[in-house]
This record gives structure tokens, C-alpha cells and sequence, in this order.
């Protein structure tokens, strides 16, 4: 079953029975970090920033570089079929892994901002002219601004933003305002917010972008390695994610495009792989995916998607959201036993495994350098989304993220350790 309003695919839709119960301390024991001997406990709340990697990935990565390294799709020598057949395995599971209708449909980049760009500039330049405009919202990441930023510079697109509430929630009421002159040809907003945690309704807004013939584009950074994702239940039209935040290596990205839409769009990079055939004044475009896949790419890399993408389904996506949201909820009801503490967005039924928060008088690098000293590791300062600290009338805040290993232990330690930050800068 799929909710119709987030699009989020139920418990029958796993691809793999989770085992049963989720335990994030046994679920942490696969993860060597945080076993590496230290001088303090590491307590890794930055999980949004970038997640920790399971011995399986490491694994399979080192396999892939002792066993078969070779380039893809180019020899007819054994390794170089091993060495294909990986990096197209791990396309695969990525497309079943989100529902997609076919691997033809996933294209390998660098990561979530180079999934954007490939369409802000592929897409985007063959499909907007000036006069036209886009709908952004006000919580989006700067990797989903700046590509329409230098877009809208360069062909007269106007941009509008899908305004929000106090609480970080998006008014999608006033969404059908936005588009009513027809003149929205995208909409393009972010899944799960990774400052406010705000999981938005990304089917809804999607049905109603369709509704006024807009194309839709989902940031699903925060949220495909959190939750299950069903890109043809959410209605999108593409779909970005970067590896690095789903237990998987950096360097490697996803953009998930509706095919027609990817077959009629032009290359975004030329070169190698991505043709056909070459004259000295001209080319032809190779097909689906690999006309977007110019150069050699990470192939080791895609490898270690792959086994981050199973060792996820052997989790359960719907385990681990609502571990996260559990936690998120736990983190949200410990913080505010914390004087002069303000946590942003939503409440905990509506937020993935973001709290973001600022202290009273005392600067966000203040508050995680206090917590780094006692081995906490949080992220501070704007992350990537200046607009929206602005809309919120504050310079920067802290950040706790979680992920499938975080514990309550460190939601508490994270509580004591704001106690003792306002104690030292209070005085
Ligand atoms: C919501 C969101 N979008 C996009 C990105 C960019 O991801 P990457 O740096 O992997 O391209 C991030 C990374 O933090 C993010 O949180």
C-alpha cells in the first residue's frame, strides 16, 4: 500500500523481509567505525551530512579492486564482464530499490548535485525559455537552488517559492496560486528537509504540479536511505539521491528520470561511453543510461551502492524510518529539558531524523565545539541551505542527524552535553 499523499511505500512493498526486531546496537556492530579504538567513544550525529559505511560495503568495494578491476562496458576479457556486470547489478537494485520501471531509467553521476544539474542543464535548457518560471520552496538545499539560480540568470526563468510556515511545513494550499498562469514549467523541491527534518508531501505536490502541467522534480538526498521510496507512487519525474547518505561510498550519485522524458532530453556531458558513434564533425548519442554516462565512472563505487542497497533491504526501509522517527521524536521530548533552547520545524510526526536547534546567546560552532570535546559529533552552520536560516531570521544552528546505527544513548549524551554547553557559556 502506498500513501497517497507522501507517496511512501507501505511494509508490503519491501523488496526483503526485514529481520526482526530492528536493533540498532546489533545493527551498529556492523559498521567498523565504530569499533576503530579512539580516545572517546564516537557519538556520530551527523548522519544527514554524510552516513557511516557497513562492513559490507567496505567489503565489497575491497573485493571488486582485488577481483576484477577493470574498465566497464569496454573489454571483452573476463574481468571487464565481471567488473559490467557489477556496476549494472547495482543499477538494477537501485531501480527496484525505488520502484523504478527500468535500470534504463537510473543514471549513475557524481552524486545528488550533479543529478540536479544534469537535468537543470539538459532538461532545463532544451525545455524553458524566458518568461517561464519555476517553483522552488524556501527549506531546499542550496544544490537545489543555485543549478536555477544560474538557469533563470541565463534565460529570463522567473523563480517562485512555495511559501512555509513558523514550523517549517510547506503551504501547499498555496501551490495551485503558483501555477495558475501556466507559465510554472517545474517544480522542484526537496523530500525531507535536512535542517527541519520536514518530510513533505511530495505525492500531493507532484499531483498538483501534474494538474497544472508543470514536470517534477524530487530531492530525495535526505530521504532514500531513510524510508522507503516508491518513485512512480510519488508521481516525480526525476528523482535525485547521492550514495554517500545511504550507507554508500562517496562519489557516486542517482538521477531517476522518467524515460520518455530522459530520451527526449539532449547529453549534459560529451565523451566517451555516452555515443554512439564519432566522426570528426560530429556524433550520435549512445541509449539509455549511458548517454548520460560520459567518461569512465565509479565503478567501485557503484559496486559499494550496491551492497549498501541490499544490506538496506535486509534492514527494512520501513524499520529503519521509524527508527529514525523514533529517535527524532525521543531527541525532540530530551531537548526541550534544555533551557533556552529552540529546536527547528515540524513536530516529531511529520520530521524524518533531523533536529536542528539553536542555543540562547551562545553561536552554533560554540555549541558543537563543546560537544565535540566530550566525542559528539554534530554539525553546525547553515548546511547548505542559507535561504532558509534567513526565512528563519537566524545566521546558523546545530544539528543532530541519526541513522539506522544512532542510539537513545546518544540522544541522552547529546542532552547532557547542551546542559553543560549552556552552563560554561551562561557564566
Ligand atoms: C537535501 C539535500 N539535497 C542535496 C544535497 C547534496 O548532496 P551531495 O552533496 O551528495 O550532492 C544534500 C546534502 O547534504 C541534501 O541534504
Amino acid at each position: 500500500m502506498t500513501d497517497s499523499r507522501t507517496g511512501l511505500a507501505g511494509a508490503a512493498e519491501s523488496s526483503v523481509a526485514p529481520r526482526a526486531p530492528f536493533d540498532p546496537a546489533r545493527v551498529r556492530e556492523d559498521f567498523p567505525i565504530f569499533a576503530t579504538p579512539r580516545d572517546k567513544k564516537l557519538l556520530y550525529l551527523d548522519s544527514a551530512a554524510t552516513s557511516q559505511k557497513p562492513q559490507v560495503v567496505l567489503d565489497a568495494m575491497d573485493r571488486y579492486y582485488r577481483t576484477c578491476n577493470a574498465n566497464i562496458h569496454r573489454g571483452v576479457y573476463r574481468i571487464a564482464e565481471e567488473a559490467t556486470e557489477l556496476y549494472e547489478d547495482a543499477r538494477r537494485r537501485f531501480a527496484k530499490f525505488i520502484h523504478a520501471a527500468s535500470p534504463r531509467e537510473v543514471i549513475f553521476t557524481r552524486n545528488s548535485t550533479e543529478a540536479i544539474n544534469l537535468v537543470a542543464y539538459a532538461w532545463g535548457r532544451a525545455s524553458l525559455k524566458s518568461g517561464d518560471a519555476i517553483v522552488l520552496t524556501p527549506m531546499e538545499h542550496h544544490s537545489n537552488l543555485v543549478p536555477w539560480h544560474i538557469l533563470a540568470a541565463e534565460r529570463g526563468v522567473e523563480l517562485r517559492f512555495i511559501p512555509m510556515t513558523d514550523t517549517g511545513e510547506l503551504e501547499v494550499s498555496a501551490l495551485p496560486g503558483l501555477l495558475a498562469d501556466g507559465r510554472a514549467k517545474l517544480v522542484s523541491f526537496v523530500h525531507v528537509s535536512n535542517v527541519l527534518g520536514t518530510v513533505n508531501p511530495a505525492a500531493e505536490i507532484a499531483r498538483i504540479a501534474h494538474e497544472h502541467g508543470a514536470t517534477v522534480l524530487l530531492d530525495a538526498s535526505q530521504s532514500a536511505a531513510h524510508m522507503p521510496l516508491d518513485v512512480r507512487a510519488l508521481g516525480a519525474d526525476f528523482v535525485a539521491c547521492t550514495a554517500h547518505k545511504m550507507l554508500g561510498p562517496t562519489g557516486i550519485g542517482m538521477l531517476w528520470g522518467r524515460r520518455e522524458l530522459l530520451e527526449a532530453m539532449p547529453p549534459f556531458l560529451g565523451g566517451g561511453e555516452m555515443i554512439r558513434e564519432v566522426h570528426l564533425t560530429s556524433s550520435k548519442w549512445n541509449e539509455l543510461p549511458w548517454k548520460f554516462e560520459a567518461g569512465t565512472m565509479a565503478i567501485a563505487e557503484a559496486v559499494g551502492l550496491g551492497a549498501a542497497i541490499a544490506y538496506l533491504e535486509t534492514l527494512g526501509m520501513d524499520a529503519v524510518f521509524a527508527h529514525d522517527r523514533e529517535l527524532s521524536a525521543y531527541a525532540l521530548e530530551r531537548l526541550a529539558e534544555v533551557p533556552g533552547l529552540r529546536v527547528l520545524g515540524p513536530s516529531a510526526d511529520k520530521r524524518g531524523g533531523v533536529v536542528a536547534f539553536t542555543m540562547e546567546g551562545v553561536h552554533p560552532h560554540d555549541v558543537a565545539t563543546v560537544l565535540d570535546s566530550e566525542g559528539i559529533c554534530v554539525r553546525a552552520g547553515h548546511h547548505c541551505a542559507m535561504p532558509l536560516h534567513d526565512a528563519m531570521g537566524i545566521p546558523a544552528s546545530a544539528r543532530a542527524s541519526f541513522h539506522c546505527y544512532s542510539l537513545r544513548e546518544e540522544v541522552d549524551a547529546l542532552a547532557e552535553g547542551l546542559h553543560r554547553a549552556r552552563k560554561i557559556f551562561a557564566r
